[in-house]
């Protein structure tokens, strides 16, 4: 048994109340009987000796001895109650005395076995000088048997009342023992426990079968409920999972084409690496022509100038392995510099800036080994660079600038790149979109607007760094800041 429950206790508690109760009712109901009984006996008593009394005194006054030994004798004859009356001189000598019985002779000398005793002086009515003691013993067998059979009347209803009450403590306990069992159930209740825990229909529809019925039906929605969560929660991972790969999908097909819209800028950007040392090689090889015509080309002269076609053209194919190289995807992590990222920009952009006039200012501060992918980093700052040379298009500037900024922040150990122009800036209301995917706001055929989506990818995702953009004076400015444990060489 729970010495915890509520039930438990309530139950000890009403039994030791009630047996309390009962036991002091019946103690004092016991105690008040003797009481007023002794007390009407000892009133009879008194009656009685006053009824004598003055007879004796009276008598004894004239000194009529015989009425007062009638009187004496008379007294256990009349009344079976008196067992013994005795009238003593005042020096203890016994003058009168009767009994009921021979038993009672020593009646007064061997006082205290229950019977009443009463004692009076008896005084001469006239001289009031004291004339002797009326003794009189009382039977105690009514009061004892009143007494003794109000004792058993109170056992008699005492004994049921408390069977009475046994049986309706054990109907209570009976009663409240579905919500005893209940508590024990759900102090265990758990609801991941598989196994759960089962609560009987109860009829009826008093509390406690609302509170049980009321309980199953919570514990079986919680069920339900739990069940549905873990199934929802299923669906939810394959749903995620299945979003996961769409967006990874997404992102090949994106990185797909920002390669292919690149490359379309890249055919560009030979185009311009090219224009100059084609037109020479075509200048060298009209000279030949002219030279053959005039009869002026010697072999010194020809060799001269199949040398300076030679180096032209070693210069152009140097451009397309330069291109080449940027367009192998890097398999593996390599350490580099800054400083060669932004050599290896220049030299696929390079001729396009000078074509379009726009100066490039680098300058880095603190010689910073990255140890990362270089292409992708590469791709970060062409990107970068495209959008500065796409923005001076619409700015009609003469003093086209783009500033590279690099410096290593000790406070916050990270390397810290600003790539800034002077085309205008980024219109504010659309600074929070331009790293969406698709955001562009050139001519369709121009912009895909994936550019610094895949330059945020690079920086964020795959170098853990962080890119911003914000507006100058006169210009853009991204914002590049790699922390340190991110991009050094593990080991190193
Ligand atoms: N330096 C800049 N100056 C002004 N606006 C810029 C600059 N860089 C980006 N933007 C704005 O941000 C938009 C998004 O740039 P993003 O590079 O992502 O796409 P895009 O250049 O339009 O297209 P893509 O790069 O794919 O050819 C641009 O369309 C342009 O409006
Ligand atoms: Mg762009």
């Amino acid at each position: 048994m729970n010495r915890h429950s509520l039930v438990f206790k309530l139950t000890l508690f009403l039994s030791l109340f009630f047996v309390s109760v009962m036991l002091f009712i019946a103690f004092a109901n016991v105690q008040i009987t003797r009481t007023n009984l002794k007390q009407s006996e000892e009133d009879k008593i008194r009656i009685i000796v006053n009824t004598v009394l003055p007879i004796i005194s009276m008598n004894m006054s004239f000194g009529f001895d015989e009425p007062v030994k009638e009187l004496i004798e008379s007294l256990p004859k009349g009344n079976r109650n008196i067992l013994a009356a005795q009238i003593l001189a005042p020096n203890e000598r016994i003058l009168y005395s009767a009994y009921t019985d021979q038993d009672y002779t020593d009646i007064f000398v061997k006082v205290g076995n229950g019977h009443f005793f009463h004692q009076s002086d008896i005084i001469d009515p006239v001289t009031g000088e004291m004339l002797g003691t009326l003794r009189l013993a009382y039977s105690n067998t009514y009061y004892q048997r009143i007494t003794g059979e109000y004792e058993k009347f109170l056992i008699y209803t005492i004994i049921p009342i408390l069977a009475i009450f046994a049986l309706f403590v054990y109907v209570f306990y009976k009663k409240l023992s579905p919500i005893r069992q209940l508590s024990q159930k759900l102090a265990t209740y758990s609801p991941s426990n598989e196994s759960g825990i089962r609560v009987e229909m109860m009829r009826g529809k008093d509390e406690i079968a609302v509170i049980n019925n009321t309980a199953k039906t919570m514990l079986e929605n919680i069920q339900s409920y739990t069940n549905r969560l873990s199934e929802l929660n299923q669906n939810l991972e394959a749903k995620i999972r299945k979003e996961v790969e769409k967006n990874r999908e997404k992102d090949r097909i994106l990185i797909q084409q920002s390669r292919q819209a690149a490359l379309g800028e890249m055919i560009g950007n030979i185009a311009h690496q090219w224009r100059q040392p084609i037109n020479a090689l075509g200048l060298i090889l009209q000279d030949i022509e002219d030279a053959h015509e005039h009869q002026e080309l010697s072999t010194q002269y020809l060799a001269l100038s199949v040398d300076q076609a030679m180096e032209l053209i070693s210069h152009m194919s140097d451009t397309i392995d330069d291109f080449r190289n940027f367009f192998l995807p890097n398999k593996e992590k390599d350490l580099f510099t800054l400083d060669q990222v932004i050599n290896n920009t220049l030299k696929i952009v390079g001729a396009s800036l000078e074509s379009e006039e726009i100066h490039v200012e680098v300058q880095i501060r603190d010689a910073i080994s990255i140890y990362s992918y270089q292409n992708e980093f590469t791709q970060v700052f062409i990107n970068m660079i495209n959008n500065s040379k796409d923005a001076f298009k619409n700015s009609h500037r003469h003093d086209k600038r783009i500033r590279i900024e690099s410096y290593y922040d000790t406070p916050h150990n990270e390397l810290i790149i600003l790539v800034s122009d002077n085309a205008g800036g980024i219109p504010e209301a659309i600074m929070d979109k331009i790293f969406d995917p698709y955001f562009t706001t050139k001519y369709k055929d121009k912009g895909t607007g994936i550019g610094l989506y895949m330059a945020k990818a690079i920086i964020e995702t795959n170098m853990g760094g962080v890119l911003k953009a914000s507006n100058t004076d006169g210009g853009a400015k991204m914002l590049i800041q790699l922390p340190m444990e991110a991009i050094r060489k593990p080991g190193r």
